[in-house]
């Protein structure tokens, strides 16, 4: 059984753990934060992850995940790159989830090191993240395979250039967002309509998944199944018809450009 050792016990390393639990659990999972004590108790007692001291977890583990935040990430780079002196990181695979650190500063602080920089999303949780990959210069078939079976395990995955990594993190890094928020603007609206709050949430909530499924199952592109279920003179349309006239299509675009532009300040300032 191998070894994957998550520096960083937060929401994503806990979206991941749980998803790989519940693909099957053929890893060993050791965790190391850092100070937060009852929260890796907690994270043992829940998915039976190993607590383990940082030289201890970089021994051990096969493939390192780094998930702290990106200020953070900085100086564990440097203190794995202070481990990599002694030949600890060779063979190793260390895939860093933060947003905003490329391939490059990875590579800067860990030469030699096969690094992967990975986006995923918290619906890892359930199985259904949509994870983006940029490959290192020193990754090999093996390392590939190693990636793509952890983040397989909790969804897409999709292997691109660093270039396009702005792009993936405004649809699908940063994208549960939107559709959370999407879902409470209409609860709102039905509650304001007379519905009862958990009545209302459960509509939209069911919705959303229903809309999901459709578009995952059909084979039918999102536009196809609008046109569908859009009847000249009904119903639907005239609530279309709202969105259209607040260029809701120029709302989302300014929004996602807004996430990019985020993402490459974010380059800007944790480039190292
Ligand atoms: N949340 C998302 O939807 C999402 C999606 C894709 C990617 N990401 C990326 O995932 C990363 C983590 O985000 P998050 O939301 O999971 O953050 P979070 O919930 O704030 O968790 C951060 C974790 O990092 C630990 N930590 C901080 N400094 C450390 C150090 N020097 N050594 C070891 N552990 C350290 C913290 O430990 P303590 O609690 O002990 O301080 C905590 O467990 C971010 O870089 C983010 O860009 C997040």
């Amino acid at each position: 059984m191998e070894n994957i050792g998550f520096i960083g016990a937060g929401n994503i390393a806990e979206a991941i753990i749980f998803g790989l639990r519940q693909a099957g659990g053929k890893y060993n999972l050791c965790v190391t934060n850092r100070s937060n004590n009852a929260r890796l108790a907690d994270l043992a007692e829940r998915y039976q992850i190993i607590p383990t001291d940082l030289t201890d977890l970089l021994r051990s583990s096969h493939v390192i995940l780094i998930a702290v935040k990106p200020k953070d990430v900085l100086g564990v780079l440097q203190t794995l790159a202070d481990a990599g002196l002694s030949g600890g990181l060779e063979g190793k695979l260390i895939i860093s989830v933060a947003a905003g650190i490329q391939v490059e500063t990875l590579e800067k602080y860990l030469p030699g090191v096969a690094v992967v920089r990975a986006m995923p999303n918290t619906s890892s949780a359930v199985l259904h993240s949509v994870t983006g990959l940029v490959r290192g210069h020193e990754v090999d078939e093996e390392h590939v395979h190693m990636a793509e079976e952890i983040f397989s395990s909790v969804g897409h995955i999709l292997w691109l250039p660093e270039s396009r990594m702005n792009a993936l993190m405004a649809l699908s890094g940063s994208g549960p967002a939107y559709f959370y928020l999407f879902t409470e603007c209409l609860v709102q609206a039905g509650v304001e309509m007379g519905l009862r709050e958990e009545d209302a949430e459960m509509l939209s909530r069911e919705t959303l998944i229903g809309v999901g499924k459709m578009m995952a199952e059909s084979g039918k592109s999102p536009g196809r199944l609008r046109q569908e279920v859009t009847s000249p003179n009904g119903t639907t349309i005239e609530a279309l018809q709202v969105f259209w006239a607040a260029n809701l299509k120029g709302i989302v675009k300014e929004a996602a450009e807004a996430c990019a532009r985020r993402g490459v300040e974010m380059e800007g300032e944790y480039s190292g």
